[in-house]
């Protein structure tokens, strides 16, 4: 394998998963990689590690620059299993590597691996360690995304190691951004910010100005899954700021629906040339045709969304019924909710979208819309004034 060189002294070691397509239920249809660096002094230190099926082609990767047996630090920015599965094989490779990771990591690696792990040595925000010239400094990112998340930073080197966060599902022969489209790039970090980080977006702003304020220069980022920043990592940091303040969404409405005989799907097209008649876009995205991942990507950057389900046994379609499940527990800020459906005999999907919403806190537009069967022309006339008074209400 070509190495791949950071700085000098500093290798990207991880492997690709090309034919990773559901990552936890997030669908990851440009694959991912698990990205873990060696950095290499007068002592040197693997971080993170691989997801294990990998373990072999891991092991491979760090032998091209040292024997494994001869690691001296093992650090474990994050326990979740994708970058640490492959740990107890490294582990026992690296039979004198001293394991380091945050207390909530320690506990959270006996766990899951067992007692051997007793032997981990915890570090918190601000200590360090010298490799000789190379000196890893270490800041704990408690619930960036989980309780234990930490991020090392190469001192000399300028480097960031913050493990999730930066990072996109996408597989890749390349490893640097400058190397590939930009446009798929922000697409695939959008869609893994809004997928897996969205929740924490609060925290996500305080850890970044608190980074900012430390005052460490960053020449490159080296997230754990995907793309190495070294172009810009300014652009990456820039893109969470706005993403989880809020500032980044625009007058766009997201229409998420299912049908069952076609209903729901004629109201939610009318609805939506409502909505553009105002000078408001709108996104349609029917959902066995598309899937929650989509839906919570295009919300990301929109202001409102629009949810719509026919009836199905007194209540929400399931289709419908995922997606608010999936979507209250991101919980987006500051998106206008909206609720449409159909029915024949008795309603109930409307309703229990709403309960969701409301459940959630999330702020919600009345009035509703139903229609009774199948939409006639004067339905379709108050699907059109739904969509055009919805519109209205955003621009405002
Ligand atoms: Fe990439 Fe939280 O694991």
């Amino acid at each position: 394998m070509v190495k791949t060189i950071l700085k000098d002294g500093v290798y990207w070691v991880g492997v690709v998963d090309w034919n990773m397509r559901d990552f936890h239920g997030y669908i990851t249809s440009r694959g991912t990689s698990y990205n873990a660096y060696l950095v290499q002094d007068e002592k040197s230190a693997l971080i993170d590690t691989v997801k294990s099926p990998f373990v072999g082609e891991l092991v491979d990767n760090i032998s091209e620059i040292i024997n494994p047996e001869k690691l001296d630090y093992i650090i474990v920015n994050h326990v979740e299993m994708d970058h640490s599965s492959a740990l107890p094989i490294v582990a026992k490779l690296a039979k004198n590597a001293k394991i380091l990771s945050t207390q909530r990591g320690k506990e959270e690696l006996i766990k899951h691996y067992g007692h051997d792990f007793d032997k981990v040595e915890i570090v918190k925000s601000c200590d360090e360690i010298k490799l000789g010239k190379k000196t890893l400094k270490f800041l704990e990112a408690p619930m960036l995304h989980w309780p234990d998340s930490m991020m090392t930073y190469i001192e000399e080197d300028k480097i960031l190691l913050p493990n999730d966060a930066f990072g996109q599902h996408f597989a890749n022969s390349h490893r640097f951004d400058d190397e590939v489209d930009n446009h798929i790039l922000m697409e695939e970090a959008a869609k893994y910010y809004a997928n897996i980080l969205m929740l924490f977006a609060p925290l996500i702003t305080k850890k970044i100005n608190e980074v900012v304020a430390m005052g460490i220069p960053i020449d490159i980022i080296g997230p754990s899954h995907g793309i190495i920043w070294r172009k810009n990592p300014m652009q990456i940091i820039q893109a969470y700021l706005d993403w989880s303040s809020g500032v980044a969404a625009q007058d766009k409405v997201v229409i998420v629906f299912d049908t069952m005989w076609e209903s729901t799907d004629k109201m939610a097209r009318t609805i939506a040339a409502g909505i553009c008649s105002q000078g408001v876009e709108a996104k349609i995205l029917k959902l066995r045709s598309s899937n929650n991942t989509e839906a919570i990507t295009e919300i990301l950057e929109s202001k409102a969304v629009l949810a719509g389900s026919p009836t199905l046994n007194n209540g929400v379609f399931p289709t419908m019924g995922s997606f608010m499940t999936y979507i209250t527990g991101l919980k987006p800020k500051g998106k206008l909710w909206g609720f449409f459906g159909s029915y024949g005999w008795g309603g109930g999907a409307v309703r229990g979208l709403m309960e969701m919403a409301k459940k959630a806190s999330f702020e919600v537009y009345e009035p509703t819309l139903e229609v009774k069967w199948v939409p006639d022309e004067a339905d379709l006339k108050n699907c059109f004034e739904f969509g055009q008074q919805f519109a209205r209400k955003i621009k405002s």
